[in-house]
């Protein structure tokens, strides 16, 4: 008791004993009413592992609080930016006279290409990514300017003058927008990715029967709710600070320091955190930091550059749209023999991260389903549009979602329920679990978790029910479907797999983290914060993690991939290990016991009957010069890829999932509505349960989105029509269903990541595949004499529904004077490669 008022003389570390805060809290109020500011965190909540604490800026998001880059008070004589964009999708810039920009109110000054000290590229992997157009323009809307006026508004205004020939002359060039007439043209950014398993042509041909199909899925704007903004501010020496909203501190500070001609530790990146990234700021947001401080660069002066919303849309890279063309051949249960598929993205005017993309695509395509014989073709397509980047799940939705809708097709082909198509297909255990890429499925509880969703979700009696519902209703049709996840969890990059931090432990026992993650609102400071706390025994609010600041830890990786816990948590974790280590040595010797014996938990160390508070403990260790900061490093075990063969052991592990979707469609207007969704999902033990809900829940309704209502669409011109929210549709709170029951499975993580938790960023977006299926299933009610799949693309849009009722009632007409043999495909419902896609199943029956 003596130690302890000691220490709080030696720390100030009042606010470790309640009854003291309780008393100062009480005078204060008593002289005066305090003014009611956010907590962040309760100083009572514990750190514990497992428990679900509240995000750590919660209760700043609420109160409109929390710091955003546009938040940060702007210095004297900032000066705002606007981008002037292309006109053309396909342009020779003919001549370039920004006299009318320069005398536009308020404009400061205009910059080009022509002004970049360095390189005019800010690019991710190649070099193809300019900042600024040079002589060729390759999409609508890419930057050819950036104007600097005395306020935002102005800049805007000055920027619009882009639109006028006076200012700049196209000589129009031809514009391929599609990634079917680029494949056509045999346009790629990158070259083909090519993987071949076994002999699929001959188990096809010889399977007793067969399906081939196409499918087309659009893409996705990442519409995070802060769009894409950066603040550079010019430092002495030649030097920078760049605020930016990213994902990828480190790759800022390189781009930034590459196109100023400067070495890397010339600048500095920022960032407290984004109000979303969605893998929209992985890559993306290098444009706006270059132009930002090539400005502040040239003027010497803070430059903010903030794109308005339609500007974000028409200069940013969205989730690559597919088109597909795939084949199979199956037995009786409807197991696969073999398959083929032609996976074609549309990567845009440049590579950006369309490599990575396609190659995750490529290793998602067999989802939760083993494949003896399989061929896999991953095209990134060249177009003259936006070029595409990371959203959420990076190329797995769009690999998986391909081979879900061939399970239902298969389903529908043999009348049979698609879960058990689904099924028999299972990767198994310790047979049939080695997936096309040659890494093992060690971890697999597909079965299990399916049973235990299939209990709680009542799937069989539902869908059961669905049969009379549907008889009896005739403009109203449910449909159902159960779809599972398996996703690869790493980069697939391998070294990548790495994260680094820095812990400082202050005299008074309070701990300062930071780490090379990003806060984006998925919760990984609560996590590492959490982390570190545990390691010591604190609460969370003894535990304040900071901006994320290239000069506190190098050469990052983008926060992505899912992986920002399972990177930073392990680095945190170590870092705290390491001072914890040193604390416990220290304790040893004054309790006279081992440092083995010495355990933290409750804001005390404890070893041998004896204990003192953890601050205490701190101070004695300086004044003992025991080193009380120590930086952590992680590499993730295991990993490693061969990007010739496309084999490897790509990812650490998988996490898994499984969703029940129930939908109503009204089959007069193609209006929809979700009833039902229950969710099982795999996030390992996880670290805090009430941030995986959300992140299952919201992966699942942004997923929902993209396969239902986010349609972009791009008139003949190139242009992007669909570029705010008027006309690009997200998921509203209304779009959640009123059933939702969202649930964690219980299934350690069989490796050793941080508490054996799984990643779980992702995932659960690829859970949303059961809505898209269920509107399927629902459309087929409306023929219940047809034969096959109904012909809905995704987004399955009002529209979309509608075209698939009509095509699919119409090939009821054309078929109906002989009724359907069992086993027929009807063309229309296939494939627009109608002969391809019928006959070879039509023979299948005969056979
Ligand atoms: N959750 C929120 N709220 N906001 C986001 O921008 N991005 C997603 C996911 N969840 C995102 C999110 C994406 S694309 C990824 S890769 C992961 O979070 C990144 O964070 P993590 O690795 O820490 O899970
Ligand atoms: N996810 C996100 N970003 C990436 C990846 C990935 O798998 N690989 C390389 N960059
Ligand atoms: Mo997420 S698409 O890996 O940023």
């Amino acid at each position: 008791m003596n130690q302890q008022s000691e220490s709080r003389v030696a720390t100030g570390a009042a606010n470790t004993d309640v009854t003291a805060t309780a008393a100062a809290t009480a005078s204060a109020q008593a002289a005066a009413p305090a003014p009611t500011r956010p907590t962040p965190i309760d100083d009572s909540t514990q750190a514990a592992i497992g428990v679900p604490l509240p995000h750590e800026s919660a209760a700043l998001h609420v109160a409109g609080e929390a710091t955003y880059t546009d938040d940060i008070p702007e210095l004297r004589g900032t000066l705002h930016a606007a981008l002037g964009l292309s006109r053309h999708a396909h342009a020779r810039i003919v001549s370039l006279d920004l006299a009318a920009v320069r005398s536009a109110p308020g404009v400061v000054a205009v910059f080009t290409a022509a002004d970049i000290p360095g390189e005019n590229n800010c690019g991710p992997v190649l070099h193809d990514d300019p900042i600024f157009a040079e002589d060729e323009v390759l999409y609508l809307g890419q930057p050819v300017f950036v104007v600097l006026a005395t306020s935002h508004e102005l800049a805007r205004r000055a920027a619009a003058l882009a639109k006028s020939d006076e200012v700049v002359r196209y000589e129009p060039l031809e514009a391929v927008l599609t990634a079917t007439d680029a494949k056509a043209r045999k346009q790629f950014v990158l070259p083909p990715l090519h993987l071949k398993r076994g002999d699929p042509a001959a188990q096809i041909a010889a399977a007793p029967h067969r399906l081939a199909g196409s499918f087309e899925v659009g893409g996705q704007e990442q519409f995070y709710l802060e769009g894409q903004i950066a603040y550079a501010i010019p430092r002495e020496m030649d030097g920078m600070l760049v605020y930016s909203s990213t994902q990828h501190p480190s790759e800022m500070q390189q781009v930034v320091a590459h196109m100023l001609g400067w070495p890397v530790h010339s600048v500095v990146c920022e960032c407290r955190r984004m109000g979303g990234g969605f893998g929209g700021k992985e890559s993306q947001s290098a444009l706006f930091a270059c132009a930002a401080a090539l400005a502040a660069q040239a003027l010497r002066r803070p430059v903010k550059l903030r794109a308005d919303r339609d500007d974000d849309f028409m200069i940013t890279g969205k989730r690559h749209d597919a088109v597909y063309e795939y084949e199979a051949g199956f037995d009786e249960q409807g197991r696969i023999l073999g398959t083929r598929v032609e996976i074609a993205l549309r990567a845009g005017f440049s590579a950006d991260l369309s490599g990575a993309v396609a190659t995750r695509a490529l290793c998602h395509f067999d989802n939760a389903y083993y494949l003896s014989a399989v061929d896999i073709v991953a095209l990134a397509c060249k177009t003259n549009t936006q070029s595409n980047t990371a959203f959420r799940g990076f190329g797995g939705p769009q690999g998986a979602l391909v081979m879900e809708v061939l399970m239902d097709d298969i389903a529908r082909e043999l009348k049979l329920d698609p879960l058990d198509v689904r099924r028999a297909n299972f990767y198994g255990i310790g047979e049939r679990d080695t997936t096309p890429y040659g890494q093992r499925v060690a971890d697999n509880v597909l079965a299990p978790l399916t049973d235990e969703l299939l209990a709680s979700s009542d799937y069989r009696a539902r869908r059961a029910a669905l049969l009379p519902f549907n008889a009896h209703s005739p403009v109203l049709k449910r449909g159902i479907a159960l779809t599972p996840v398996k996703f690869g969890i790493s980069f697939n990059v391998p070294f990548l797999n790495q994260a680094g931090a820095l812990v400082h432990v202050y005299k008074d026992g309070s701990v300062l983290v930071n780490h090379g993650g990003t806060e984006m609102g998925q919760g990984l400071n609560t996590k590492v914060a959490q982390v570190v706390a545990n390691e010591f025994g604190l609460p969370l609010s003894r535990v304040r993690v900071t901006a994320t600041d290239t000069s506190k830890v190098a050469n990052t990786s983008a926060t992505a991939a899912s992986t920002g816990s399972d990177l930073n948590g392990k680095a945190a974790e170590a870092a705290a290990r390491t001072i914890r280590e040193r604390l416990a040595a220290l304790a040893a010797q004054q309790f006279g016991c081992t440092a083995s014996d010495v355990s933290f938990a409750n804001s005390a160390v404890e070893a041998a009957g004896a204990s003192m508070p953890f601050a205490q403990l701190v101070n004695a260790a300086y004044l003992a010069r025991v080193q009380l900061w120590s930086d952590g490093f992680y590499a993730t075990p295991k990993v490693h890829w061969d990007a010739k063969t496309l084999t490897g052991h790509p990812f650490y592990y998988f996490a898994y999932g499984a969703a029940v979707s129930e939908v109503v469609v009204d089959t007069l207007t193609g209006e929809w509505k979700l009833l039902r969704a229950d969710l099982l999902h795999d996030a390992g033990r996880s670290i805090n349960p009430a941030i995986d809900i959300g992140q299952i829940e919201g992966g699942f309704i942004q997923g929902m989105g993209w396969l239902t209502t986010e349609e972009l669409w791009w008139n003949r011109d190139g242009r992007l029509m669909t570029h705010a929210p008027s006309t690009y549709k997200i998921p509203a709170v209304n779009d959640t269903p009123a059933a939702f029951n969202v649930n964690l499975y219980h299934n350690d993580n069989a490796e050793p990541t941080v508490f054996h938790s799984k990643a779980v960023g992702e995932p659960p977006l690829l859970l949303a595949f059961s809505v898209l299926l269920a509107i399927r299933d629902a459309i087929a009610a409306a023929g219940p004499g047809m034969h096959g799949a109904p012909p809905l693309r995704a987004p399955a849009t009002p529209e979309a529904i509608l075209d698939a009722l009509e095509a699919f009632a119409a090939a009821q007409q054309t078929a109906s004077p002989t009724p359907q043999q069992p086993g027929q495909t009807n063309p229309a419902t296939t494939s627009p490669t109608t002969e391809a896609a019928a006959t070879p199943t039509q023979a299948s029956t005969t056979a």
